[in-house]
């Protein structure tokens, strides 16, 4: 979120720099500036620049610089303004004034009262993909803003509205049984978004102006100082918190292997280099596999991973590479966390990659960095990229062809996807929905889920994701983990979870005894009364969520939202309503969501 906030508001600067009342320019200004770029940019510049005073004094302007201070997204403003000042920025573009922008952009998160420090790393690490995104991209500035401002429907605009090709022949629909109550079981434990701060000071200021605090300085009077063992404000964990949990799950809990859907580095997103990147990946696999010790581990890459953050460049990119990232990825997963060495190949390649965790039990870790529609790369061409989805397609039908059950692990749920991938993705989760028995996702932080529901009925669910609770406390939650019990392993087991249990640290308690307090939250069967874990339960829990929106049931389902940071009460009906929206489809611009769900209490 920070990440997003921080490209988005730096999008937005660097398109404000020219610093131009929109309606003070007029049509023929902007035709007057294109034509005469060639020989005269030095006037062109001063003549944009002239707007400046003008736009500072603007209403528009003042309603910004409230809601920069308020940190409130108020979309449909950027985008007016995004509109009207895209045209300006490709003029500097055209006419080679582009390395002006970094200077004038930080006298205007000076002006704005932004902080500096974040402004300009910002703006430094993200202005040169941002202007060749402006460069390449065949969107119109219009589309360009709505898009990358969120202010339309991505698939109003044919060029996001692509398919892939998926395998008829569908088998009839088998869903899942319970199996026998003997039968073995299987314990998984999901890691999501450790998001470990190696800057991270006991005492320091926990409620700075930055994006992520807890790092700096004495408080100020009257605010927070960081506590030892963390913070649940805008601060990350300490790498001894993040320690201490992972040795209790390692000491109390049994485990046959492991998920980690990925976010490692901290949220300081406006100073991070490649070196920072990889020195958080390196050290924390290194933890991960002393801490646990012949346990199989498998990965996905986060959205955090990449330098800049969010910033994962398709291959039709020239100016830059994210093969150093895969690299590293490639070398710590194998050698450090064990995958076999047959992953290589396309973790090189596209930060994705198979393998059999069972005989039976095919996983398939995708890279959704290329979904996101914070990777601004994909607005130069949004298409498949890498052919991911080609791939995940051939290998379902493997799977499928070979009698294989398939666990899914990525890092971003469908849901916050480009609009384009969420729905290709719901039409092949309904088309291998036999094959695929678990989906494991992280990014939100949050103890969430999602379901899919059949494509042309809307009505049957035919596939549920969990997306597990973070270790990081970013922002006001407890830190936490999860451990899923599962169908498996014996021949033609079904590999479907069947229980899940979370274990949170109770951060008040570990700092106020300054000792590590772990506890178990809830087991979910117990306590939301489930007799299966299956997509139909599922669909009848969010039922009867429907039923009472402002419950104790949906109080109790807020709660653990937060691991038990907040509680029901901080959630009223539109929230709640919100929330039971997000749990009902795994696809971003559904104009189906909430039907169902009755607007009013
Ligand atoms: C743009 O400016 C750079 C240096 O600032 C210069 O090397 C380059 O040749 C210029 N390109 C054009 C097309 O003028
Ligand atoms: C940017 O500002 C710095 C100091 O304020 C100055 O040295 C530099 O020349 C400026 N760069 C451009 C391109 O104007
Ligand atoms: C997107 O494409 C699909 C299939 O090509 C088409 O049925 C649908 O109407 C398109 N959606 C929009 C909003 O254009
Ligand atoms: C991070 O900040 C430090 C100190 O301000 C600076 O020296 C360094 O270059 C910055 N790194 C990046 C990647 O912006
Ligand atoms: C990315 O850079 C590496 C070397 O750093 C190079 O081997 C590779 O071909 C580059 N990939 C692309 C797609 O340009
Ligand atoms: C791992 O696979 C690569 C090819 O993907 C191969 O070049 C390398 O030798 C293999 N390493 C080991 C240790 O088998
Ligand atoms: C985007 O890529 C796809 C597949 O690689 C290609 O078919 C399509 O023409 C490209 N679109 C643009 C606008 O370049
Ligand atoms: C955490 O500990 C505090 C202080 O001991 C206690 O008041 C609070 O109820 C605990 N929270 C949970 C979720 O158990
Ligand atoms: C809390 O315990 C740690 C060691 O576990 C110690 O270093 C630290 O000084 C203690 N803090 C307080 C306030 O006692
Ligand atoms: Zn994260
Ligand atoms: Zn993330």
């Amino acid at each position: 979120m920070i990440c997003q906030i921080v490209s988005q508001l730096l999008l937005f600067i660097i398109i404000a720099h020219t610093v131009i009342d929109a309606r003070a320019i007029q049509e023929d200004t902007v035709g007057q500036l294109v034509d005469g770029i060639t020989n005269e940019n030095e006037e062109m510049f001063a003549t944009v620049i002239n707007y400046r005073h003008r736009f500072e004094h603007s209403n528009n302007i003042k309603a910004l610089r409230w809601m920069f201070q308020q940190h409130i997204d108020a979309e449909e403003v950027y985008c007016e303004i995004c509109h009207i000042l895209l045209p300006i920025l490709r003029i500097l573009i055209d006419a080679n004034q582009t390395e002006r922008i970094e200077n004038v952009t930080l006298e205007i998160c000076n002006k704005f009262g932004l902080v500096l420090d974040v402004c300009s790393g910002a703006v430094h690490e993200y202005k040169d993909a941002v202007l060749q995104v402006i460069y390449l991209t065949h969107f119109s500035d219009k589309a360009l803003c709505s898009l990358a401002l969120n202010c339309d429907r991505q698939t109003d605009y044919p060029a996001l509205n692509w398919t892939v090709a998926i395998p008829d022949k569908k088998p009839p629909p088998q869903p899942p049984k319970p199996p026998s109550p003997d039968s073995p079981k299987l314990k998984v434990l999901q890691l999501a978004d450790i998001h470990v701060d190696f800057e991270y000071k006991p005492g320091s200021e926990a409620d700075c102006l930055e994006p992520l605090c807890c790092r700096k300085g004495p408080p100020l009077p009257g605010h927070p100082g960081a506590g030892f063992w963390g913070t649940s404000l805008h601060c990350d964990l300490p790498y001894w918190t993040a320690q201490a949990i992972l040795e209790y799950a390692s000491k109390t809990e049994e485990i046959d292997f492991i998920y980690y859907t990925g976010d490692t580095p901290p949220h300081n997103v406006w100073n991070q280099s490649r070196a920072d990147q990889l020195y958080s990946i390196t050290t924390i696999n290194n933890l991960l596999a002393t801490t646990f010790p012949n346990k199989m581990l498998y990965s996905a890459v986060g959205n955090h991973e990449a330098a800049p953050c969010n910033l994962f460049p398709t291959p039709i990119i020239k100016s830059d590479n994210i093969s150093w990232l895969y690299q590293a990825l490639a070398d710590s997963w194998i050698n450090t966390l064990g995958l076999p060495n047959d992953t290589r190949e396309s973790i090189l390649r596209g930060g994705f990659y198979t393998t059999l965790v069972r005989p039976g039990l095919r996983l398939i870790s995708l890279n959704t960095n290329y979904y996101a529609s914070d990777n601004y790369w994909l607005f130069v061409n949004s298409t498949d990229p890498l052919n991911q989805l080609e791939w995940f397609i051939q290998w379902l039908q493997y799977a499928e062809d070979n009698g294989e059950k398939v666990h899914i692990i990525a890092h971003h749920p469908p849901r916050t996807c480009f609009a384009a991938f969420g729905w290709n993705f719901n039409r092949i989760v309904n088309r291998f929905e036999n094959t695929i028995s678990g989906q494991f996702y992280g990014h939100t932080h949050r103890d969430e889920f999602n379901m899919f529901y059949d494509e042309n009925d809307r009505q049957r669910p035919v596939s549920m994701a969990y997306i597990a609770p973070s270790l990081t406390t970013e922002s006001f939650l407890n830190p936490g983990y999860r451990i899923y019990t599962m169908d498996g392993d014996y021949p033609s087991s079904s590999y479907w979870v069947l229980d899940h249990r979370t274990v949170i640290m109770n951060l008040t308690a570990t700092n106020l005894y300054n000792r590590t307090i772990l506890q178990d939250e809830y087991n979910v069967r117990t306590a939301y009364q489930l007799e299966n874990l299956f997509p139909v339960d599922w669909d009848n829990f969010i039922k009867r969520l429907e039923y009472d929106i402002d419950g104790p049931l949906m109080s109790t389902v807020y709660t653990y939202y937060t691991k038990s940071h907040a509680d029901g009460s901080q959630c009223n009906h539109v929230c709640r309503r919100a929330l039971i929206c997000d749990f009902k489809t795994a696809r971003d611009d559904d104009p189906y969501a909430c039907d169902s769900v009755p607007p009013f209490a």
